[in-house]
């Protein structure tokens, strides 16, 4: 049997957070290690420039950053392929050819697309190379004919779009040459874990957010600084587990379901402390992050090793992409050369 294949990937904008992990990193390593996929997993710089031309250190400085939460967390260079996007020039080519065959209207349409300009608030100056990067993606995803993209719950239109351009390009050349993707998302009520100051979203911007390169010391002190219940003042009164991010941390995080139902059932009673519940979700979380904040550290001490890495594995994937390129270029009859 053909295994299946994995593309997935991130913009390095800045370090990997939990929200990160919860939300695709676990499920990437999970099926990497089934053993049952042929895994990619890209550095979406190229991406990332989009809304970030004037600001290309940005994407330098997070590039080796991202490539070691990748190694942290478990993605293992012997069984996975990481690549970086600007290094494998067919999926600039296949975005162009791609860009033909949607329109203008239907990339205005792409609710994450659409949120996300409303978040950088761009004006009327919405860069072109922003406005079409789904159609990029599309290219990331078709370059490897990938069928599985484990991402966030944001990533979906994404996918929606590529299976769209997939139909398309295989009607219009008259060739099943491209593959039609599937999402690999978190389970319902994962999807996003909300920053430690209660905002729906973890981000940079606002400073809310645990890093998987955060020191143990950082992480307690974000602990200790959680949003809880601001009306529990003291120790007998009852508290809100509902909104509260201890709890909601502790049901994401904690897998020992029975420990946190009793918590909650005492805190709603009363006579359970914030320092408590905190002091206990730390534990929980330093039992998640020790052995990635210890392969970091065991990784950043030869970044040439994590170069080389990338050098590799970027090879492979032009490998692998250049021949999807040539079927292309062959079903569309761009093929006067050969
Ligand atoms: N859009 C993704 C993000 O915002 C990054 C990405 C680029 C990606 N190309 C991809 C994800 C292909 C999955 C598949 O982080």
């Amino acid at each position: 049997m053909t295994k299946h294949t994995i593309l997935t990937g991130d913009r390095p904008t800045g370090r990997l957070h939990i929200g990160h992990y919860i939300g695709s990193l676990q499920n990437r390593v999970a099926l990497q290690n089934s053993g049952e996929y042929n895994n990619f997993i890209m550095i979406a710089d190229t991406q990332a420039l989009t809304d970030n031309a004037r600001n290309p250190e940005k994407i330098r400085n997070s590039l080796m950053e991202v490539a070691l939460d990748y190694l942290a967390v478990g993605i293992d260079p012997a069984k996975s392929t990481i690549l970086v996007q600007s290094g494998v020039p067919a999926l600039t080519e296949l975005t162009m050819y791609y860009l033909d065959l949607v329109t203008v209207s239907r990339l205005n349409r792409n609710p994450t697309v659409k949120t996300e300009i409303k978040q950088k608030a761009f004006g009327e100056s919405v860069p072109a190379g922003f406005l079409i990067y789904p159609v990029s993606q599309a290219a990331d995803i078709t370059a490897f004919k990938a069928d599985t993209v484990p991402v966030g719950d944001d990533q979906e239109p994404m996918l929606e779009q590529t299976r769209e351009i997939v139909r398309t390009f295989n009607r219009t050349y008259n060739q099943a040459v491209l593959v039609e993707p599937e999402g690999y998302f978190p389970p319902k009520g994962q999807g996003r874990l909300p920053g430690i100051d209660g905002n729906a979203k973890m981000s940079k911007s606002l400073n809310n957010g645990i890093y998987l390169a955060d020191s143990a010391d950082v992480v307690r002190q974000k602990i200790m600084s959680m949003y809880t219940d601001p009306n529990h003042i003291h120790v007998e009164d009852p508290g809100q587990v509902e909104g509260n991010m201890v709890f909601t941390y502790l049901d994401i995080f904690d897998s020992d379901k029975a420990k946190v139902a009793e918590l909650k059932a005492q805190y709603q009673h009363g006579g359970l402390g914030d320092v408590k519940i905190k002091r206990y979700l730390n534990e929980v979380m330093d039992g998640i992050l020790t052995p990635i904040r210890e392969r970091r550290e065991t990784y950043a001490k030869d970044m040439g090793q994590v170069a080389q890495i990338l050098i590799d594995g970027t090879a492979k994937a032009n490998s692998v992409a250049n021949q999807t390129l040539a079927e292309v270029r062959d079903a569309i009859g761009f093929n006067y050369f050969k």
